[in-house]
């Protein structure tokens, strides 16, 4: 047998991708906190923010006193009101401007960052200077930039938040998916340096830009990931990078093949595998800290390395971007990188079920029945609804080790959509008292997230087959269904479920995310467990 899976196993194309280096997007920004004057800041470019002011129905970007526009403004002899007057500037956030100085000061350009109305400034307007002001950076082959961090907390966020932001927004402007692309076409990264002039604290800030760096180089990081087609990445490079990770990190790892899956009884993981010429793996990272633990986490992410379907086979439409359906195991896997480096005080483990979801004379159909690892029955009603499967019984698996709350991230269902749209990952689970932090995370981390209820009443389309389960429900709210069915395998542990189907992937271009693999939630996540 194992003789037959081998002879089947395609050549996968691992030669292709150069970049097998999980630490390669955090070494990409250095941050640096001075004090003085910006002016006197060796560096290519200075930021500036203008806010956006309604006067009469009429929006005027304004100087700020603040972030040290006013006393640039003089310094250049009136240059930069000018140039707002003149072109009636109005501030918008996303919008910038270049002035150029003249020998003037030792930077060549200044920029006008449009910063919106100071109402309606959230952390994502940070993270949207930052990615505004890395493009511009960009377009002129600037090296460095340097701004000024306010002191004050504005709109109630503190300069350590807004720092952490704008690194993000810095790093996550640049992130382009180009592996494939000959030396010539990709644009290398030159803008890696930047200057935060402060009178603060310092250690705050630096420490902000440090754990801003760690999230969006792990971001990046993801991205990579899901951006990989699945000829590239198979459950086999998923478990490489894992093993890669923890390295770095010095965290656990453990490798189950498809023989010790087996062995553990993951026959719903199995069947999802059984049309796949590339074997199951599964994959479960452990980190625990120095001291006691304060409470055990475990994360699960679903690893689908590409969903066809199966014999209920996707049209082209719905498959062509199904390589993301491994987006949960991206985003757990990033995340464990950034706990390795921030060293909280809890333990966590990472569970990742991996497959695909392929079409073979040997695949599973609709009809067949088989035993979860838990023990419980389940009819195939549909083999598109795999996701589900694999991550039963890596649930029972982690619940198993009496975690003391289990969060699973999964591209589960597409009726996300249909629910929250574009952008929002859906958070269902029982642990109200967490999934309420997750959510305060969110606000913070700039995510879109949005609890949709778990309805019991539902549970009663799972039943009435020939087993104890069928593997789909009748309601045609699928996002609750689909989390109903996890539901059935977590037993007593306090539980959240985040369906990423539609927040780990973007269609567009977007303020934050380029097309393609997202990194969401990653950032709401690392910001709930250390706040844990
Ligand atoms: N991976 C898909 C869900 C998905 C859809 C992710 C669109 C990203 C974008 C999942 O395995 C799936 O096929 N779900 C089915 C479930 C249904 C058969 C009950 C769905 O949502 O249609
Ligand atoms: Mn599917
Ligand atoms: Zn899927």
């Amino acid at each position: 047998m194992e003789q037959q899976e081998r002879s089947r196993a395609p050549h996968d194309s691992r030669h292709l991708h150069s970049r097998a280096d999980p630490a390669k997007h955090s070494a990409t920004m250095q941050c640096l906190v001075q004090s003085g004057s910006l002016l006197a800041c060796n560096v290519d470019l200075l930021a500036i923010t203008v806010l956006q002011r309604k006067e009469n129905g009429v929006s005027r970007a304004q100087l700020q006193r603040g972030d040290g526009g006013v006393e640039l403004d003089r310094a250049l002899g009136g240059k930069l009101s000018e140039v707002i007057t003149r072109e009636e500037l109005t501030g918008e956030l996303g919008t910038a401007r270049l002035v150029e100085t003249n020998g003037q000061c030792k930077a060549r350009h200044v920029v006008l960052l449009g910063g919106g109305t100071v109402q309606s400034c959230t952390t994502n307007t940070w993270r949207r200077l930052g990615v505004t002001l890395a493009r511009v950076a960009e377009q002129v082959k600037a090296r460095s930039a340097a701004g000024l961090m306010q002191t004050e907390s504005v709109q109630r966020l503190k300069p350590a938040v807004r720092a952490q932001a704008l690194i993000e927004g810095l790093m996550l402007g640049q992130y382009r998916f180009d592996t494939f692309k000959p030396e010539d076409e990709r644009k290398p990264l030159r803008f890696t340096s930047f200057i935060a002039v402060s009178k603060g604290n310092r250690n705050a800030l630096e420490a902000a830009f440090t754990r801003g760096a760690l999230v969006a180089g792990a971001i990046c990081q993801a991205r990579d990931w899901i951006n990989l087609p699945s000829n590239v990445c198979t459950p086999q490079y998923l478990a490489e990078q894992a093993q890669l990770v923890a390295k770095r990190g010095h965290l656990k790892c453990q490798i189950l093949d498809s023989d010790q899956i087996t062995a553990e009884r993951m026959h719903l993981l199995k069947a999802v595998n059984q049309g796949s010429a590339r074997p199951p793996i599964f994959i479960h990272v452990s980190y625990t800290p120095k001291g006691k633990a304060k409470r055990r986490v475990a994360l699960v992410g679903k690893g689908v390395t590409f969903d066809t379907g199966g014999y209920d086979l996707k049209t082209s439409k719905h498959m062509g971007d199904m390589k993301n359906d491994m987006g949960g195991a991206a985003v757990v896997l990033a995340t464990m990188q950034v706990m390795a480096a921030l060293q909280p005080a809890i333990a966590i483990d990472a569970y990742i079920p991996s497959t695909e979801n392929m079409v073979d004379a040997l695949g599973y159909k609709s009809s067949d029945i088989l035993t979860a690892r838990s023990g419980k029955t389940i009819e195939i009603v549909n083999t598109d609804a795999e996701g589900r499967l694999v991550l039963a019984d890596a649930i029972d698996y982690a619940v198993e080790r009496e975690p003391e709350l289990l969060i699973d991230l999964a591209t589960l269902t597409g009726g996300v959509q249909y629910a929250l749209g574009e952008i929002y990952t859906a958070v269902l689970g029982t642990a109200q008292s967490m999934i309420n932090k997750l959510l305060a995370a969110s606000t913070v981390a700039g995510e879109a997230m949005w609890q949709l209820p778990l309805e019991e009443e539902y549970l009663a389309g799972f039943k009435g087959g020939p087993a104890q389960l069928r593997n789909c429900g009748k309601s045609g709210a699928s996002t609750i269904t689909g989390a109903l069915f996890l539901g059935q395998f977590v037993r007593e542990v306090p539980w959240i479920h985040l369906d990423i189907a539609e927040s780990a992937w973007s269609d567009e271009d977007r303020p934050l995310t380029s097309r393609g693999g997202t990194g969401a939630p990653l950032r709401t996540l690392c910001e709930f467990l250390l706040s844990l």
